[in-house]
């Protein structure tokens, strides 16, 4: 029994908010933004639309790929790490919106990796027979991390005022991360089937001693109360990123995955057909594809439209690449994804 991938599908916010439309707001430039990241654009969600929201989208569009409906879905498991809410998670409430049946939800973090972590779950309850059909949702609205009262809402027409000079340098005090993130979801559905194509294997890490590049320090129960106006005023409500040594990270160990995974398979790396890499920058991605000495043709990226919308890269990339006739049967496709933890891993995918 192979856990396959038998629908895809995405959930993208309406606003196509540009590198240009970000310079009016913050000291920044297309030319910056396009050769640090690749980023030409990205989506922004409206204002009370949740990353549940996308995910449910998602998830419809990726059930109804499958040639399934929502009742036939036997467990969800929904990573994310900007949920609608602290408490219940995405789950229930994405069980609700699609109307499917009493059956487990789990809500998982994981950050840049979510997708792939999920895969995992996703691999091991259908390997043990526990489920048989997986809903395995990525989504992620980082829109609400930025401070939308410095003008943001000019951005999707929703004001139309000039932004001060103090916003304005407000604003371009987080423009190393603000501008690398957008918002969207992807899902795909996974059923246990006989035969060679499905997922495996798999291999996560996580090294706790590198949390500190890439976290946020507000908004945490740590504190009492959990989070104040303090917080908000000093920036601590948006995540904190050393850029380069995520970069660093980036490049040496999701490579490092993909070869353990290749080797557990008995694979040679020359003979992957596709690598889907999580899309934080198009710099990173290059780095990973000439670190494993692949054509460029063999890894794809659609981060120029997206941005990094974190949990959910990776299955609207699987889902585009699916659209645009990239992925054939009997491919061997790998996974692979590093963020915040720091967690990474690679999955391989017989298609
Ligand atoms: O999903 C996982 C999470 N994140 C990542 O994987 C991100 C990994 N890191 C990166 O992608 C890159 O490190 C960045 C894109 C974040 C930054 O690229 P960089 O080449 O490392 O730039 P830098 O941080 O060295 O900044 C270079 C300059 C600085 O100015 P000075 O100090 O040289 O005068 C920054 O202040 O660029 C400035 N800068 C900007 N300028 C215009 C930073 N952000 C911007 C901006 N627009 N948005």
């Amino acid at each position: 029994m192979r856990s396959l991938i038998t629908g895809t599908g995405i959930g993208v916010p309406r606003h196509v908010v540009t590198n240009e439309a970000l310079s009016r707001l913050m000291d920044t430039s297309d030319e910056w933004i396009r050769v640090r990241s690749g980023i030409q654009e990205r989506r922004y969600a409206d204002p009370g639309q949740g990353s549940t929201s996308l995910g449910v989208i998602a998830a419809g569009n990726a059930i109804a790929d499958a040639g399934l409906k929502p009742g036939d879905i036997d467990s969800v498991i929904f990573a994310t790490m900007t949920p609608d809410h602290v408490l219940p998670g995405n789950g229930p409430l994405l069980q609700v919106a699609l109307g499917l049946r009493d059956i487990p939800t789990f809500d998982i973090r994981q950050q840049c990796s979510g997708f792939l972590y999920g895969l995992e779950l996703a691999d091991l309850f259908i390997q043990s027979g526990r489920y048989r059909r997986v809903l395995l949702v990525g989504a992620e609205v980082h829109t609400s991390f930025m401070p939308w009262h410095l003008g943001w809402d000019t951005l999707i027409g929703q004001s139309t005022r000039e932004i001060t000079e103090a916003e304005r340098a407000e604003n371009t005090a987080s423009r190393d991360r603000t501008v690398l993130f957008g918002d969207g979801a992807g899902a795909v559905v996974i059923e246990g089937r006989d035969g060679v194509a499905g997922l495996g294997p798999i291999r996560l890490h996580t090294d706790g001693t590198g949390a500190g590049v890439l976290t946020m320090l507000g908004a945490g129960f740590k504190r009492r109360p959990f989070v104040t106006h303090e917080q908000i005023d000093a920036g601590e409500t948006l995540p904190i990123m050393s850029g380069k040594e995520v970069f660093k990270s980036a490049v040496t160990l999701m490579p490092q995955a993909v070869r353990e995974v290749c080797e557990v398979a008995g694979v040679a790396v020359e003979s992957l057909d596709l690598v889907l890499v999580h899309q934080a920058n198009l710099r990173i991605i290059e780095g990973v594809q000439k670190a494993l000495g692949l054509p460029a043709g063999k890894v794809p990226h659609n981060i120029e439209r997206y941005g990094n919308t974190t949990a959910a890269t990776l299955p609207i990339l699987f889902h585009e690449c699916r659209q645009q006739g990239l992925v054939k049967p009997g491919m061997n496709l790998m996974f692979t994804a590093l963020g915040s933890g720091l967690h990474w891993g690679a999955a391989l995918y017989r298609t």
